[in-house]
Order: C-alpha cells, then structure tokens, then sequence
C-alpha cells in the first residue's frame, strides 16, 4: 500500500535534503528477461538498459544526490556468451563515446569501480574510453558517478590486502598500522561516502559480490520491476521507502 502518492514521494524527499542518502548503489538487474518477455534477444534489453540508466543518473544529478554507483558489468558476467559481451561492450563504448561531454557539462565526475586493465584483449577502444572519461571528469565537484565494471567485491578486497600486505613486507608500514582509514584507501571507492541505500531490481534476493565492504550498513530496497522498467517514479517509491527507514547502526 503506498502510503504517499508520487508526487508526495517526491516533495517528501525534496522537502528534507537531509532524507536523501548521499551515496546510492544499484544492482541493474533483468534486462534479458525484460528483452525475452518481449520475444525478443537478450542484447535488446541491455539497449532499452541503457535509456533506464541515463534517466536515473540524469535524474540522481538533479536530487542532488552526492553519488550514484551502478553495476554494470561484474568480473563474472565474462561468463556469458561471446554475443552477449561483445553488445554489452559495443554499449559501453557507445555510451563513453556520445554521453562523456553531457556528463562533463553538468559537473559529472566519473570512476570505474573494477579492473580495467585486466579487461580482456580486443577492449582496447573500451579501456581508453574509460581512461579518457576519468581523466576528462577528474576535477568536476558535482554527482560522482561509480560505474562498477570488470567488478568483483572479493577480488576489491583481495587486491586491496594484497597491496597492503606487499607495503607491510617492504617495511613501509606496519602490519598493526593497518586500519580502517587505510584499508579503504585501497579499495575503488575511496574518497566516496559510505554506500546508504543499496537497490536491486527484478527480484533477486542477492549481492552477487557487489561492494561486500562497502555495504556493510546499507539500507536494501529490492523491486520486482525490472530493470529497463525502472523509472523516475519507481526511484521516487525506492527513495520514499529510504527516507522512511530507522537507521540505527548497532545502536538502539
Ligand atoms: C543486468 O541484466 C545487466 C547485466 C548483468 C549486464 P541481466 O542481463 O542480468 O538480465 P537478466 O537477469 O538475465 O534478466
Ligand atoms: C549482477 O547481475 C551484475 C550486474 C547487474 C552487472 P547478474 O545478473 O550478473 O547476477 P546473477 O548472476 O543473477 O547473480
Ligand atoms: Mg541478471
């Protein structure tokens, strides 16, 4: 039962800055089954996929929200089949290619979250599309826009000890040393605030080794909408439910 209308959803919000989370994570889930409902090919989805994104991203910008961070394409997805891949990295390239100065225009400050390097050969024009956005974007103030790419939650974590590990053994810190302030400053998300609200469409009930550390006090929000689907009137009920939310951190 919606206990506000859209419209209130949105003033709610609107009204009291302070209800908004800073840092937004969304898992962009269902486009093939968007695509396959539709009898049509998986590779159809990720396109409509893309329109959802530009919206939301075009929309968290002008909330105000401080950051967005959107899975786009896990250290797993490798698994699906050549097709599928290569549309998911024509897209990419596509979107680098014709949004990059948009973004810039309106203060977008972009980071891939994910191993770009390690991307498979062939991605060249991939890698420095995404190299020249983070560059071009480095100095903007405004949304910092988290595309989570080549990503894995437990490989962030290991590189992140494993760099850690590799200072402590050249005797430039101290195994002891090592605490929460510095660990962070290893992982892809430094510098940004801690994950609040963390949305996940099309119904799956799992993280599927998205930001394991940093959404250790996140607020979750699943929707059966699927992806493409999801709309300034579907974030509007997601943020809506987030600002309803009694946050207590282990305290009471
Ligand atoms: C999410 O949609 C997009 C990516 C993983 C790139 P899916 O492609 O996972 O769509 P479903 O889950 O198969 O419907
Ligand atoms: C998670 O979705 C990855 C992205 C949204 C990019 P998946 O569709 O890959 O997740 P699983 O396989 O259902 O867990
Ligand atoms: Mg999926």
């Amino acid at each position: 039962m919606a206990i506000f209308g859209k419209d209130e959803a949105k003033a709610a919000v609107q009204l009291d800055h302070t209800l908004l989370p800073r840092h937004v994570a969304i898992i962009m889930d269902g486009n093939g089954r968007w695509a396959q409902r539709r009898g049509m090919p998986r590779t159809f989805g990720h396109k409509a996929g893309v329109e959802a994104l530009r919206e939301i991203i075009q929309y968290s910008d002008e909330l105000g929200i401080e950051a967005l961070t959107i899975y786009a394409f896990s250290a797993e997805n490798w698994k699906r089949s050549a097709e599928e891949v290569g549309a998911l990295m024509g897209l990419l390239l596509e979107y680098f290619t014709k949004e990059l100065e948009e973004l810039h225009k309106k203060n977008v400050r972009i980071r891939i979250l994910g191993d770009i390097d390690g991307m498979p050969q062939g991605l060249e024009r991939q890698k420095s599309a995404l190299h020249a956005a983070i560059e071009r974007t480095k100095d903007n103030t405004g949304l910092q826009l988290g595309i989570a790419l080549n990503y894995g939650g437990q490989q962030e974590i290991l590189h992140a000890a494993q760099r850690l590990a590799k200072r402590a053994a050249d005797g430039e810190i101290a195994p002891e040393a090592i605490d929460k302030a510095m660990f962070e400053k290893e992982l892809y998300t430094n510098g940004m605030p801690d994950v609040d609200f963390l949305i996940r469409t099309s119904g799956e009930m799992r993280l599927s080794n998205f930001l394991l550390y940093q959404l250790a006090y996140a607020e979750f929000y699943n929707t059966d909408t699927l992806w493409p689907d999801f709309d300034r009137k579907a974030y509007d009920q997601a943020l809506l439910s987030y600002a309803k939310r009694n946050r207590r951190f282990g305290g009471v």
